[in-house]
C-alpha cells in the first residue's frame, strides 16, 4: 500500500495532550511520551482531522501547503515518532495467545493508570476525602457487584463455543454472591441491610453494568477483556492494600468494615480471575484483525467507563444532602 491509495496510515490513540511553551505540544501514547513543536503540531492536528473523514489526500496536502512528496515524508517523520502506524505493517489475524501477550498485556497498564487517574483517589489517599465517599464508594460497589448477575449470565448465553462457555459460566458461578462481602461492610458502618438492598445505584453505575451487557451480546472476547480490566486491579494485595489502609486511618473505618473487602480480594485472587482472559485466548486461535481491533477498543471503553465512574460517585455522595444510600423515586416524598 502506498500513501497515493489514501489512507495507507492510521492514528496511535492520545492518551493525554499537553500543552507546552510556545505552541508545542507533549502527547502521552499508551508506551511514550512524544514531543512535537508547534509546526509538526499543527501539522498532526490536520493529519488527525483527516484520517477518519472521506476528504481526499490532496485536500490534505492543500491544507498543509505541501506536495505529494512533502506530505510523504512528514507522514513518514509521524509514523518514525511513533504517532501513526502503516496499516499494512499490521498483522491480517493473531491468535488468541499473541493478542493477549503482543497487545493487551502491554496496554493494560496504560488504561488502568487513565482508569485510576481521577483526583479522588488522590484526595482520599491524601486526607481530603471523608468516610461519607469512602462508604459512597462501598455502596457504588455493592450494585456493580450485585448487577453482575445481570452481565454475567448473558455473557454464557452469548458464548457459543463451548469451551468459553464453560469458562464463563465457571466465573459467573464463582462471582454471583460476592455482592454480600460488600453488603457487610456497609452493616458494619451502620447502614442497614434493606435501605442497601432497596436503594438505586448511580446512572454511571449502571451505564458501566449495561457496558458489560453491551460487550456481552456483541463478541465474548470484548466482554472478556473488560472483564479482565476490571479484574487487572485485584492482581496482588499490593495493589489495593494502600487505597483501603489509608482510608481505615483517615476516616476511621472501624475493621470490620475493611475485612469483608480484603476477605472478598484475596478470594478472586485465590481463583485467579486475572488469568481468565488467558485462559479464554487460549481457546481461540484465530483473531481478524478487525475483531482484535473492536476487541481492545471495549477493553480502552472500560477504562474510561471507570474513570466516569469514579466521576460520578464522588459528585454524588460529596454532597451532604444527597439522600444515602439514594432512594427510588416515591412520588409521595415528592
Ligand atoms: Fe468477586
Amino acid at each position: 500500500m502506498t500513501i497515493t491509495t489514501e489512507r495507507a496510515y492510521g492514528a496511535r490513540r492520545v492518551y493525554e495532550t499537553i500543552p507546552l511553551d510556545g505552541e508545542a505540544v507533549a502527547l502521552r501514547l499508551s508506551d511514550r511520551v512524544i514531543e512535537l513543536g508547534p509546526k509538526e503540531a499543527a501539522f498532526y492536528d490536520r493529519v488527525a482531522e483527516w484520517l477518519p473523514s472521506s476528504r481526499p489526500l490532496a485536500a490534505l496536502a492543500l491544507d498543509a501547503g505541501v506536495g505529494p512528496a512533502g506530505l510523504e515524508r512528514r507522514l513518514g517523520q509521524l509514523a518514525e515518532a511513533g504517532l501513526l502506524y502503516r496499516k499494512d505493517s499490521l498483522p491480517a489475524v493473531v491468535s488468541g495467545i499473541e493478542l493477549h501477550r503482543d497487545y493487551f498485556a502491554k496496554l493494560l497498564p496504560s488504561w488502568l493508570d487513565e482508569a485510576f487517574s481521577h483526583p479522588f483517589w488522590e484526595r482520599m489517599t491524601s486526607g481530603g476525602g471523608s468516610l461519607r465517599l469512602f462508604a459512597g464508594w462501598l455502596i457504588e460497589l455493592y450494585h456493580y457487584t450485585r448487577n453482575a448477575n445481570r452481565h454475567m449470565p448473558l455473557s454464557c448465553a452469548h458464548t457459543r463455543d463451548k469451551p468459553l462457555k464453560a469458562l464463563r459460566a465457571k466465573h459467573y458461578a464463582e462471582e454471583w454472591n460476592h455482592y454480600h462481602y460488600f453488603m457487610k461492610s456497609l452493616k458494619a458502618l451502620g447502614y442497614s441491610e434493606p435501605a442497601v438492598s432497596s436503594s438505586v445505584p448511580l446512572p454511571m453505575t449502571l451505564a458501566l453494568s449495561n457496558f458489560m451487557r453491551q460487550a456481552a451480546r456483541e463478541d465474548i472476547l470484548a466482554y472478556s477483556i473488560c472483564s479482565a480490566v476490571l479484574e487487572g486491579t485485584t492482581i496482588e494485595r499490593a495493589t489495593y492494600n494502600p487505597y483501603y489502609q489509608r482510608c481505615a486511618e483517615l476516616y476511621s473505618v472501624p475493621n470490620e468494615a475493611i475485612q469483608p473487602i480484603y476477605a472478598h480480594l484475596d478470594l478472586d485472587v485465590k481463583y485467579q480471575h486475572s488469568d481468565l482472559f488467558l485462559d479464554i485466548l487460549k481457546e481461540v486461535d484465530v483473531v481478524p484483525a478487525a475483531r482484535a481491533g473492536r476487541i481492545l477498543d471495549y477493553g480502552h471503553q472500560l477504562a474510561e467507563h471507570i474513570w466516569l465512574w469514579t466521576d460520578n460517585i464522588e459528585r454524588y455522595y460529596d454532597r451532604e444532602d444527597n439522600p444515602m444510600p439514594r432512594r427510588p423515586f416515591d412520588p409521595r416524598l415528592e
